[in-house]
């Protein structure tokens, strides 16, 4: 019976991971799962609604990390995970995506030789000045499988000198949780809650340091929301990290007064996804949503100069 540590850290790998789980489970005869949750995202609607709307299972292990710097997350993470292996002694870990969580996880298991999957290996916005490409390319580097989610991902890989047998093209778990969820996506009523009509809306999502860090980007930011909303309403589910960034540097109460700009908190996955579903268009700097939209036929305006997507 092998055992299989599945690791989820941070809200873009809840949907990652649910098919994963839900996989292992059906092969309980020759492998089970234990699943570890870092903590790196641990408000509730930013980490339990997610376990709640995709029926994961409650975490194994829950490191409970919390917020920090980058190296102080990292090495609070690795710290606490090295704890684990040395415990639970699984065969393989595996990884997803690219958060600070991925990093962390694939270096401990690498330096007691357990053997690492990541899943959504591949993928190269070649742009350095982003914590995720660092952690894409030392998790790729260092991982015994690369199960690649689109074909630029091969690509790069081979470049970089991957060993053909590591590679497998698996396509995309995160779609994979959008398209087993759509019926329970289209019951959402989080349309008519927020009080909007169908294609007459867009959404919008911010969280990326290069977006919301420093006063000089928010200001670019708001004069693109000025003109928008002048001839549509825009919904903005605000991040935590962006809604200390805006507060820090004084937009808070200038976003608030633009007429057709709706800020709310960040939803749940049905109900994000069902407000996308039936948008008009989605602005946005996240990485999964340019793959969301890609398969709901929504148009995406990626707001960062590069996309590895
Ligand atoms: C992380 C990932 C990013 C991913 C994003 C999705 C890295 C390097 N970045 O960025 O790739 O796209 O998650 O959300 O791993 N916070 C809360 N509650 C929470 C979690 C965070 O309030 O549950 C606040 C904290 O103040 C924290 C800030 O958000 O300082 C940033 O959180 P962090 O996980 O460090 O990075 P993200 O910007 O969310």
């Amino acid at each position: 019976m092998k055992k299989i540590m599945v690791i989820a850290g941070a809200r873009p790998n809840f949907m990652k991971i649910a098919p994963l789980m839900s996989e292992i489970a059906r092969h309980k005869k020759k492998m089970h799962a234990v699943l570890v949750h870092t903590g790196q995202h641990y408000d509730y609607k930013m980490s339990a609604v997610f376990f709640q709307n995709l029926n994961i299972p409650e975490p194994d292990v829950y490191l409970n990390v919390g917020s920090g710097s980058h190296a102080f997350q990292t090495a609070k993470i690795m710290m606490e995970f090295e704890e684990v292996v040395l415990r639970e002694k699984p065969d393989v870990v595996i990884v997803v995506g690219d958060v600070n969580s991925t990093l962390a996880c694939s270096l401990v298991a690498s330096k007691l030789n357990i053997r690492i999957a990541h899943v959504e290996a591949g993928l190269r916005s070649f742009d350095r000045t982003m914590p995720e490409e660092v952690n894409r390319i030392v998790t790729d580097s260092i991982s015994d499988w690369l199960f690649v989610s689109e074909k630029s991902g091969l690509t790069n890989l081979r470049r970089e000198g991957v060993d053909a047998g590591k590679m497998f093209f698996v396509g995309n778990t995160m779609i994979d949780t959008l398209l087993s969820h759509m019926k329970v996506i289209d019951r959402s009523g989080i349309v008519e809650h927020l009080h909007l009509n169908k294609k007459d809306y867009c959404v919008m999502t911010l969280h990326r340091p290069s977006n919301v860090d420093s006063t000089e980007s928010l200001s670019e930011i708001y004069a693109i929301l000025q003109l928008i909303s002048r001839k549509v309403r825009i919904v903005y589910p605000v991040h935590p990290r962006t809604l200390k960034m805006i507060k820090m540097h004084g937009y808070f109460s200038r976003f608030r007064e633009l007429d057709n700009l709706l800020m709310v908190e960040p939803l749940g996955y049905v109900d994000f996804i069902k407000l996308v579903k039936e948008s008009l268009f989605v602005m946005t700097d996240s990485g999964g949503i340019q793959e969301e939209t890609t398969v709901l036929g929504v148009p995406c305006l990626t707001m960062r100069e590069n996309t590895e997507r």
